[in-house]
This record gives C-alpha cells, structure tokens and sequence, in this order.
C-alpha cells in the first residue's frame, strides 16, 4: 500500500530558480569534481541533498526577527532571548551559542577528555570523532546490534547497547572514560532516534560510574517526535515536554543548530549546572568563538535561532517533516529498494551495499551510488560509510564501516512532493543497470576528515 504525502503546513512566498544541467554535462562536471560531492557547484545540482545541515527554509517570523537582531557587541538582547528560549526547552542554566556543532564540541571536550582517554557515543557524527580523536582520546561505538541490520524494523535503533557500554567502561577503567555522548537522533546510524528509556538507562549507568552524559543534540525535535510516535507512555506528551524530560538525564549538551533548529548557522552548548564546568567554557568560548553574548554569530543569527528552536517543536511541522520521509520510503518499499528502516528523521539511507553488492567496502559503494545519482538526475546525495569513515588514526589503514549508506538529507521545508517523487524515480533507473555500476579509488587525501577534501577515480 502506498504511503500517503503529508501536506505542508505552510505556503511558500519566496522562491529560488533552479536548473538541470543534461545527463552529459553532468557526467563532465562530476568528473570535473574528482568524483567527490563536495567539490560540485551548488549551481550545477537540481536537488541538493547533501545535507539538511543549514539548508533549511526560515519562516517570516525568523525572517522578521533577523531585522529586529541586536548587534550589540556584549548584552545583545538577541542573546538574552535565545538563553531564555534555551532554559525554557532543555531546562538547563547555562545556554551558550558559538557558530556551529564543531565548534561546541572543540570548546567542551577538550575540558573532558585527553590522551590515553576514551569517550563512548550510541555512534559518533563524523566531526564529533574527529573532536574526539584531536583532544588525543579514542572514540568508540556502542550502537544497539539491530542498527546495524538495515532490514530489521525496529523502532529505536539510534540506542546505545547499555550492556556493552557498562562492560566497556570496566574494560578500560572508570578514569580512561572522559565522556558519553549521546547523539540524538543517531545520525550515522540512518537519523534513527533513542527512546526515552535508553537515555534514562545510560544516564544511569554514567551516574553510577561518575562519567558526564552528553547529548548531540542536533536533531533533539524529530527524535522527540519518534518518542511521542513509538515509545510507550508518550503519545499525549507534547514535544517540548518529551525534549525536557530527555534533557534532564544529561549533565551538558552540544548542538549544530543548523538542523532541527531551522536556520543557516549556528550552535549551541548547554550545561545543567556545573558552575566550574562553565566557567571553563566561557573562557574557550571566548578564546575561540568571540564575546560570550554573541558566540560567534550575529545578533540577527541568535534572534532566528531563538524563534526557530520554538518553530523546530510543532507538531504539525515535524508531521509533515517526518512523512516526506515516510513517503519516500514507502516509493522505495515499493520498488524493492533497501534503505535504513524503518526510515529516520532527517533522511532516507539508502543501503548502498544491498543495491551494489558487487562493490567491496574499500572501493566505497555509498560514494558509487552518490555519484550515480548525479549523473541520473542531478542529485547530490553523499557517502555514510566507508568513504566518510577513513582510516584508523594509529594504523592509518583504511576502516571498515558497519554501514555503506547513501545519505539523501532532506532540508527542512524546502523541497516539495515532486521533487521527492524525482528522487525514487532516480533510485529506481539506476537500480535498472546497478550490475554494471563500478567503485571508485583515492587518489589523493588529507589526514583528517578526508571525504569533504578527497579526490577519487573510478576503477576500470
Ligand atoms: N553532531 C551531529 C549529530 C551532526 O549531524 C553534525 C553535523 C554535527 C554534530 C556537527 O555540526 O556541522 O554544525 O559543525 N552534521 C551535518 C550533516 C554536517 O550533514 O549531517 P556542525
């Protein structure tokens, strides 16, 4: 049975122009680009779903606010409104902005954890590894065994395996443990959200053990939606009420506020109540992102972001944001196409290794199929797998990712029905001729976070 569109609960008054380059120009630019998806023009791309990171559509309310932002150097009242906006939603005292996801997360860990240290995450997002990894700890995953069965339908597969993450705190030792982190929804995994009763479980169990809990929080609003949806005991809970309650099993939380937030830039540190833990990171936070009241951003930017973490929490929003989904699943169900399901909050993961199993992990599948999807349809999509996960950092030889996903990250409120139906079609032609579809080489990277920068050719 096919799954019906959400209509959008809102009418667009504002539009850009896009074009569709031909199958043949497309074919030159995206060699043009070294095979790799971050080297394309925005131009050259129909539909861009490389990421829903800062690609979202800002309502006339946010639009509003950024004429009404306070560009004042210190005391900006933008910033007073969006720590107001913070402490009402998360619950916590402390809210500070800096101008994007990675840059909380290089201000807070490198108070929490160092060399010879390890930090623990239900799965970590690429940047927050590589945070990890430059404070000198080691990152490790602790996702639940069915996150890593894109067949297996199970209703919160972003969780973290508790039972492994106690006995892996006893394995390396109490001391050797500098942080958790909780990502919600588990990015990496297919935006697949964490219950309720998993981030209580874990809160626990780093309780017990005097470790601090982390949340990523970059998409604290879908992954509140699937509790309301799927978990037991929620379904009359409002959202803002279900965001609170998750927040107040952390002790702190960094937040890319360029997803669940509705806006371009932004990002956000929230810490419950560790005056000491503060005081640290307002000092970074100065060091590095500017004056505390602006954190990196504009007066403008901290006025939309306190509008839109309220818009990002409407039920009728994350209704039609999470059935775009669905519908593109369900086109895909029907076509016999596998993908992470059920499907996530941000994005359909497309099982890259299901449609091209001819294609090993070290010629890169994700990024194959990504590349395809271009030339078809002029799509930009990109590689959750091997590609994005690289090397080893000790042994530098090439990682083997549980997951060969290729990542279609939906902006919010920006593509309409049609364009999703573009999408399946696409996914559909190239399923037609995927036997014939081969992977891909490095032929040259930097050391860290490799697939933004990294040129690639195919294999004959
Ligand atoms: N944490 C998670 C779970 C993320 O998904 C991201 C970014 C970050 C942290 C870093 O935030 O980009 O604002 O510095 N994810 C984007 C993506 C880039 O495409 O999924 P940032």
């Amino acid at each position: 049975m096919s799954v019906k569109y959400v209509p959008e609960p809102f009418r667009i008054k504002m539009v850009e122009t896009i074009k569709m380059l031909t199958r043949e120009e497309r074919i030159q630019k995206i060699a043009e680009a070294k095979y790799n998806m971050f080297n394309l023009k925005g131009e050259d791309v129909y539909i861009d779903l490389l990421t829903d990171s800062g690609t979202n559509a800002m309502s006339q309310e946010q639009w509003a606010g950024v004429m009404r932002g306070d560009e004042a150097y210190a005391g900006s009242s933008s910033y007073f409104k969006l720590v107001a906006a913070g402490q009402d939603i998360f619950g916590y005292e402390y809210i500070q902005p800096v101008h994007q996801g990675r840059a909380a997360e290089k201000v807070m860990f490198e108070l929490l954890m160092g060399k010879g240290q390890y930090s623990i995450s239900n799965t970590f997002f690429d940047t927050t590894r590589a945070h990890v990894e430059a404070t000198g700890a080691r990152a490790i995953d602790c996702v639940v065994a069915e996150a890593k069965d894109p067949s297996i339908r199970a209703p919160f597969k972003g969780n973290m395996d508790v039972v492994k993450l106690e006995s892996l705190i006893n394995e390396y030792g109490v001391d050797k443990i500098g942080l958790v982190v909780m990502t919600i929804t588990n990015n990496s995994a297919g935006g697949q959200p964490v219950s309720m009763e998993n981030v209580r479980k874990t809160a626990e169990i780093c309780k017990k053990y005097g470790i601090k809990l982390c949340i990523d929080a970059a998409r604290y609003a879908e992954n509140a939606f699937f509790v309301k949806q799927r978990e037991e005991g929620y379904a009359d809970v409002s959202i803002k009420d279900i965001v609170k309650e998750m927040f107040g099993f952390a002790d702190m939380f960094t937040m890319s506020a360029k997803k669940d937030t509705i806006v371009n830039m932004g990002g956000l540190i929230g810490i419950k109540d560790d005056k000491e833990l503060v005081t640290l990171c307002k000092a970074r936070t100065i060091l590095f992102e500017g004056f505390i009241s602006y954190g990196g951003l504009s007066g403008r930017d901290l006025e939309s972001l306190a509008i839109g973490l309220y818009e990002g929490l409407n039920e009728d929003y994350l209704k039609y944001r999470i059935g775009q989904m669905e519908y593109l699943a369900g086109r895909l169900d029907e076509a016999g196409i596998a993908y992470q399901a059920p499907v996530g909050g941000h994005g359909v993961f497309v099982d890259a290794k299901a449609l091209l199993p001819q294609i090993p992990y070290y010629e890169f599948p994700g990024q194959a199929l990504a590349i395809e999807l271009y030339i078809e349809a002029g799509i930009r999509t990109c590689d959750i797998g091997s590609y994005m996960l690289g090397n080893d950092p000790d042994t530098l030889e090439q990682l083997h990712s549980e997951f060969e996903f290729t990542r279609f990250a939906i902006p919010r409120r920006v593509y309409t029905q049609s364009h999703i139906d573009i999408m399946a079609d696409a996914l559909i032609a190239i399923k037609e001729r995927s036997s014939s579809i081969k992977g891909y080489k490095i032929t040259w990277e930097p050391p860290v976070l490799r697939h933004f920068q990294a040129s690639l050719a195919p294999i004959e």
